[in-house]
């Protein structure tokens, strides 16, 4: 018996037609709000310079303070021949390399695309453009520096976890002596890092480094732990990110009004 096979032709829909009676667009709209939130908030910290210390703690937008004039600063103050016209801020030093790490993230890629230029705006939904051209071309193949800025961004949290054991230390205002204590922004800036960890620790280009070790799975049961862990957070990848995005803005926030006198930083032990 001999089967023969017809193209099927699937019918190209117009900008938002759709056979789904769900409601598809409450997603793209919530990733649009949280994304513009997020951004205008976080743009704006960075550019404050100011009020992004508290006591021991040190906001994670401005971490590592490379170069700035608290006492959390790596290298001194920034140069005296810093143009006066270019608003200084460390914030702006070092926040470029999570901004991109976020940006480049399989994860956001693919709501952002969907949210922000619907491309498509959901699956099945039609899409303003006709032609698929994916990421091979300029500018998007730029989004390959993913794997490359996931490095960057593991040293970053590193000094991340450093900055709460920072936080684990109190001065005395008056007798300059330092105590070991945990306050309420220890415990904000630790849940951050926990979060980042479980968000960064899961990139799909980490599961793709670790994975490429382990290519004789018998001989390298370390590594291939390592990969069952890495793809264990990866499956829940979109949590992870979204629950950090929010801690790390929230951490800066706390900073911010106890810097500001707003709230208050109360001690737990
Ligand atoms: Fe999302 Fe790498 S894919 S952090």
């Amino acid at each position: 018996m001999s089967a023969t096979t017809a193209p099927v032709r699937l019918p190209v829909r117009r900008f938002g037609e759709t056979a789904r009676s769900d409601r598809w667009w409450i997603q793209p709209l919530v990733v649009v709000l949280a994304l513009t939130t997020f951004l205008v908030y976080s743009g704006w910290a960075a550019l404050q310079g100011d009020h992004y210390t508290f006591g021991p703690y040190l906001s994670p937008f401005y971490s590592p303070e490379l170069l700035g004039t608290s006492p959390h600063n790596w290298f001194g103050p920034p140069p005296a021949s810093w143009p006066s016209w270019l608003p200084f801020s460390p914030a702006l030093l070092i926040l470029p390399i999570p901004a991109l790490f976020r940006l480049t993230c399989y994860y956001y890629r693919g709501a952002y695309y969907k949210a922000f230029w619907a491309d498509p705006p959901s699956c099945a939904v039609g899409e303003p453009r006709s032609r698929y051209r994916g990421e091979n071309s300029f500018p998007l193949v730029l989004q390959n520096i993913h794997r490359y800025v996931l490095f960057l961004s593991l040293a970053v949290l590193a000094v991340l976890f450093l900055d709460v054991w920072h936080a684990l230390w109190f001065t005395d205002p008056v007798t300059g002596a330092v105590s070991f204590g945990v306050g309420v922004g220890t415990i904000v800036l630790a849940a951050n890092c926990v979060l980042l960890s479980g968000y960064l620790l899961g990139c799909h280009s980490l599961r793709h480094v670790v994975g490429g070790c382990v290519d004789q799975v018998s001989r390298a049961p370390l590594g291939h732990r390592a990969y069952a862990c890495v793809s264990c957070l990866n499956r829940r990848h979109m949590l992870w990110a979204w629950c950090s995005l929010f801690t790390v803005g929230f951490s800066d926030l706390y900073v911010r009004m106890c810097s500001m006198g707003v709230w208050q930083d109360f001690r737990i032990l």
